[in-house]
């Protein structure tokens, strides 16, 4: 019987997209929870060639290098696979092949075994994040901003999200990614445009701010790559090639744009959340993007003007990693949840299953 200071070990498993990640935490409440490893294998360099993250190559590295980076995991933790209370592991959503690799990897240990399975939905990893960092209770707002994910949430619980909206389109990490691309940047796109950014003038090319004029959370970015794409089409008539400056320009107006659109949604997030009345209210967020120095400066001062607690992860528990998983999976398995051998990996799993589909969703439904 689990209860919620049952002190867990736990090893989580994370294979949902481009990294092969697997990690060793313990929680012993009320100790902070102590991540003992946190290893992540990227697959950057296998798919730089084709400029984005192709999924069967993707599978198969996860399949060849799930096993090493779980035995890293366990070997840098000091620990034996039986010193373990349970299994946690991404079961969706993300890149099915990867996600099969995993699922199926961490049946195999729980086979052999016998201890416990706990599927994780990837999102949720990324939205507890802010309670292994930190001190936070929930309710709390989290802004999830990745190369795969754009969404606002309320956490209640660690199986009880409340999303408050999200994009309608790209993610706005793969508008930094297309927006790299287009100017001829190095991939990933976030840190080459920040860099760029830093010397260009934000003001010179009015880019649009799609969606600001509705009163809900949605956020869309597409609108915002094309218009960089025809600034730069425009440049290259103009000028017969893209000058540096001209490069620095569009850059740093793209960054504004993010910035400035995550911003004004979040001011209407944390209205929405306020509403709810919670004793000390915390605004946290996460995913790749949040390592953009402008969006934090900015997200951060619209806190401190609401009067919430800012929370940012350190990056390497912001982008992928395995502690994440293990942490949602001693959240949950604290919240009465258990998984077995028929648990079936998820390619679409959203976290909030009552919030409508968000437009672009597909026939098939929401993806997260
Ligand atoms: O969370 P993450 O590692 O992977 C998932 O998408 O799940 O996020 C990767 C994304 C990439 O699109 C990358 O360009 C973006 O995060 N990113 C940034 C920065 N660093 C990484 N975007 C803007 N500014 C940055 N400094
Ligand atoms: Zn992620």
């Amino acid at each position: 019987m689990i209860t919620p200071d049952t002190a867990l070990t736990i090893l989580g498993i994370e294979s949902s997209c481009d990294d092969t990640a697997a990690a060793v935490i313990r929680h012993a409440p009320p100790a902070r929870p102590e991540i003992l490893s946190n290893v992540v294998l990227g697959q950057c360099e296998l798919h730089a060639a084709f400029g984005g993250v192709v999924p069967e190559l993707a599978a198969r590295a996860h399949a060849e290098k799930l096993d090493l980076a779980v035995e890293a995991a366990l070997a840098q933790a000091g620990l034996p696979l039986h010193a373990l209370d349970a299994i946690a592991f991404t079961a969706g959503p993300g890149l099915i092949g990867g996600v099969l690799s995993g699922v199926m990897l961490a049946k195999g240990l729980a086979a052999a075994t016998g201890l416990p399975l706990i599927g994780v939905n990837h999102l949720a990893g990324h939205a507890l994040t802010p309670r292994l960092t930190d001190d936070v209770a929930f309710p709390y707002l989290m802004l999830l901003v990745s190369g795969g994910h754009c969404q606002f949430l309320i956490a209640r619980g660690a199986d009880d999200f409340t999303r408050l909206g999200g994009t309608i389109d790209d993610a706005p990490g793969e508008a930094f990614d297309k927006t790299a691309k287009l100017l001829g940047l190095s991939q990933p796109g976030g840190p080459a445009v920040q860099a760029e950014a830093q010397t260009g003038d934000a003001d010179r090319f009015p880019l649009p701010r799609p969606l600001l004029d509705r009163p809900d959370c949605n956020l869309s970015f597409s609108g915002l790559k094309t218009a960089v794409l025809r600034c730069r089409d425009q440049l290259v008539a103009e000028h017969g090639g893209l000058r540096a400056r001209d490069r620095a320009d569009l850059c740093a107006a793209f960054q504004r744009a993010v910035a400035e659109l995550l911003s004004a949604k979040s001011r209407r997030a944390i209205d929405a959340y306020l509403a709810l009345d919670p004793p000390a209210p915390v605004f946290a967020v996460a995913g790749g993007v949040a390592a953009n120095a402008e969006l934090r400066a900015s997200l951060q001062a619209l806190a401190q003007e609401k009067g919430l607690r800012f929370l940012a992860p350190p990056l390497s528990l912001c982008t992928d990693n395995g502690a994440m998983i293990a942490f949602a999976g001693a959240e949950l398995l604290r919240a009465g949840h258990r998984d077995d051998m028929r648990l079936a990996a998820r390619p679409r799993w959203p976290l909030d299953s009552t919030a409508a589909p968000m437009l672009g969703s597909g026939k098939k439904g929401a993806k997260a």
